[in-house]
């Protein structure tokens, strides 16, 4: 089928190769695990939950480690009590993390002064460094890949089902220089509020040891599926119920530049069982929309399809209400997600940044907009670090744009540091506590 964003691999006969032992590896994820979160997502869908997507523009080969993953997870973990805690709802949490590795390019090339060399495409596919060889796809890579996304989940595991996430923790997820910021000192005192919760749980003989779902969380991976060939060879037929399944990660997304109808990406996502992602950019129609729905969830199952918008806080106004209303009259059920990311990427100082404000907005006129529409805004999408980088600007340290060349780190696109991400948690509490129906809201504000 008609293909974009295919790398050029020199060596088709290695390609083959490493494909054919990718199909004979273990699969990274099981089928259970999807139906489990696709159900989850379900309660999304239907307005009793919400989804914290987030994790890295692109996982990097450099900068795999225990400590990146841990403080990754531990301000997830953070942002995911605040929302929790706001919405009185369950936390759908999913990582981009874990398989985050191909990155689609809105150029083929990328040129520097005289040389113009292919452009880097993930470290699944090529290297970062501007150099020829550096840029040419090696098929190794793929299995570099597909262990690191192995390793990765392991700890991931280990950290939401070992004691690492239970509510008992909450204390010590702070990150030490988020301790020392407004961020910080919000952040504590909800922390506290929990604690005294847990020790009148503890009281009345309800502990963590007694119940699981203090000590123990539900964490999903997910990644964009633009890589077919690596995809398939991890595509397996579940035992249980005979369907297939990505096992690459739980939950994967059709990016906004390879999502037209009759192309290769949607005919592969079609054919899986796994709970799917659609990125939804100004270009767009309801039409559109609506074919690929058709395509992607013919059965209209709850869970199945998030809607992810990437407007830009100058679009989202004009473009989402309309999409919204289209759903809405057909009676597709959906999750609908805010990427406030990758609409609001601009140049400053040299640096691709996102200024902070913006990406506010974006979230902020997503929930104008479902308010109005009678929909639940069901979750957001977020290019997030647990590192303290300086890659988008302002927030409540107020990054400078001459600040970006401190510690400018992605090897994509420009993420919140831990700061960012917990702010931007708080502010997403406060939508969602005021989109609580008027009785909560009434027992929140006496309480
Ligand atoms: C991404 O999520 O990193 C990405 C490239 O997004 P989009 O497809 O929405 O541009
Ligand atoms: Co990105």
């Amino acid at each position: 089928m008609p293909i974009q964003q295919v790398p050029a691999y020199p060596d088709v006969d290695a390609l083959r190769a490493v494909e054919a032992q990718l199909a004979s590896f273990p699969p990274l994820v099981f089928a259970g695990e999807a139906r489990k979160l696709k159900k989850q997502l379900a309660s999304v869908a239907a307005g009793e939950a919400f989804l914290l997507q987030g994790g890295d523009c692109a996982e990097s080969f450099v900068e795999h480690g225990a400590d990146n993953i841990r403080d990754f997870f531990r301000v997830f973990l953070q942002m995911s009590v605040v929302l929790t805690f706001a919405a009185s709802q369950p936390v759908v949490k999913v990582g981009r993390v874990a398989g985050q590795f191909a990155k689609p390019r809105s150029s083929d090339n990328e040129t520097k002064g005289e040389v113009t060399l292919p452009s880097y495409r993930g470290d699944i596919i090529n290297g970062i460094d501007f150099d020829a060889a550096s840029r040419v796809p090696d098929p190794r890579r793929q299995v570099m890949a597909y262990r690191q996304s192995a390793a990765t989940l392991n700890l991931l595991r280990a950290f939401a089902q070992g004691g690492y996430a239970s509510l008992e923790n909450v204390h010590r997820w702070m990150l030490g220089f988020v301790s020392d910021s407004p961020q910080g000192e919000k952040y504590e005192s909800l922390a506290h509020r929990i604690t005294e919760t847990m020790d009148f749980m503890k009281a009345v003989g309800i502990t963590s040891e007694t119940n699981h779902a203090l000590r123990e969380t539900d964490f999903y991976t997910s990644h964009e599926a633009l890589l077919l060939g690596y995809e398939e060879a991890l595509t397996r037929v579940d035992s249980t119920s005979g369907d297939w399944y990505a096992t690459s990660g739980h939950m994967i997304w059709i990016g906004d530049r390879t999502r037209q109808a009759d192309h290769a990406h949607i005919e592969y996502c079609r054919g899986i069982k796994n709970p799917l992602g659609l990125k939804c950019g100004p270009s767009i129609t309801p039409d559109n929309l609506l074919e690929l729905i058709d395509k992607l969830n013919p059965e209209n199952e709850p869970g199945r399809l998030t809607l992810i918008a990437r407007f830009g806080s100058d679009k989202v106004e004009e473009h989402l209400p309309k999409l919204v209303r289209a759903v809405k009259a057909e009676g597709r059920s959906v999750v609908w997600s805010c990427d406030p990311m990758h609409g609001n990427t601009i140049t400053a100082a040299g640096y691709k940044t996102r200024p902070f404000d913006r990406i506010l907005k974006e979230v902020q006129t997503f929930f104008d907009v479902h308010r109005a529409e009678g929909t639940h805004p069901g979750g957001i999408h977020v290019e997030m670090t647990g590192k303290n980088v300086t890659e988008c600007t302002g927030g409540a340290r107020a990054i400078t744009a001459e600040e970006l060349q401190d510690r400018y780190h992605t090897h994509c696109d420009p993420r919140l540091n831990a700061d960012q991400a917990i702010e931007l948690a708080f502010l997403v509490s406060d939508l969602l506590r005021d989109n609580r129906p008027a009785e909560q809201q009434k027992q929140a504000a006496s309480a």
